[in-house]
């Protein structure tokens, strides 16, 4: 256990130094390492009354309500390590508050890397987001590092609620992308699909690679992603909700694609 933790700092260390191609890490190394268990089941959540609305008293009870509680700095931390990017500062564990910040972005995190602290809050009724763990409910988002796993809306196979947002953030390993295929699809139909909608993203976070906004019961056809990543982020607003949505995604070798796609298109 304790060569593990040396061997993490170094490893870490090692990052840190790479820190300016960060993202892109090498040889798949983060499979089966000690930071993706911890990783796996973070989440970021706002208050359905919008961003920045959580107390911290309140913050604990929306990660509880799901079986979770708040993350530790260090769960956080890993989460960031393989991707997890969120521009919205929320409670963590002891009271603290931060976000995870993976490239550097004037808009976002002062243009530094890292866990962006605010610190251990004296004011507790100071309001925030929050990131909670839960790496046996991960429904509504999370960090996904599976080969392969079927995701499903909130509450599937019953309607999804009102007022939902979750980020899924799926990372394979280096040299592999992401094969996602829609299964069931039924979201709150309106043009320009403003009310409920399923966003996908070729990228680790909802900024950067918009791939398509999707809606309706009309089923989306696969998305491939061109690196290791991809961010799913679904939204339904504060009316009318739909039977939801059922995908799946598979890694697949990046240099297998082309045989695919031609076994395809025979
Ligand atoms: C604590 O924060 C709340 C919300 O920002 C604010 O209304 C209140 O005045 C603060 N209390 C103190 C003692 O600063
Ligand atoms: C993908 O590549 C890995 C490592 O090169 C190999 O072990 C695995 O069998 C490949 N998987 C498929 C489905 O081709």
């Amino acid at each position: 256990d304790s060569i593990m933790r040396v061997w993490a700092l170094l490893w870490a260390l090692g990052l840190l130094l790479k820190e300016v191609h960060a993202w892109g890490y090498r040889n798949g190394v983060f499979h089966n390492s000690i930071w993706l268990e911890q990783a796996a089941g973070v989440y970021h959540r706002e208050s359905r009354k919008g961003r920045y609305q959580l107390t911290y008293k309140e913050a604990i009870a929306v990660c509880k309500y799901e079986g979770g509680s708040l993350a530790t700095y260090d769960q956080l931390e890993a989460a960031r390590q393989i991707g997890f990017h969120v521009c919205s500062a929320g409670w963590f564990g002891k009271g603290r508050v931060g976000y995870p910040i993976v490239k550097p972005g004037a808009q976002c995190g002062f243009g530094k890397i890292g866990i962006i602290d605010y610190g251990y809050r004296l004011n507790k009724s100071e309001r925030w987001d929050v990131y909670c763990y839960n790496p046996d409910a991960k429904e509504c988002g999370g960090v996904l590092t599976e080969q392969q796993k079927i995701l499903q809306s909130p509450g599937f196979p019953e309607e999804y609620q009102n007022e939902q947002i979750c980020y899924w953030h799926i990372r394979v390993r280096l040299g592999q992308r992401v094969h996602l295929q829609f299964l069931e699809f039924d979201v709150e139909d309106d043009i320009d699909c403003l009310a409920d909608y399923l966003e996908v993203y070729d990228s680790y976070d909802d900024v950067t690679g918009f791939v398509g906004r999707f809606c309706g019961d009309y089923l989306p056809y696969d998305i491939i992603s061109t690196g290791n990543v991809m961010t799913l982020k679904f939204l339904s607003d504060a009316s009318v909700t739909a039977g939801g949505f059922q995908l799946q995604y598979k890694a697949v070798n990046a240099s297998s694609i082309s045989q695919n796609i031609k076994d395809f298109l025979n």
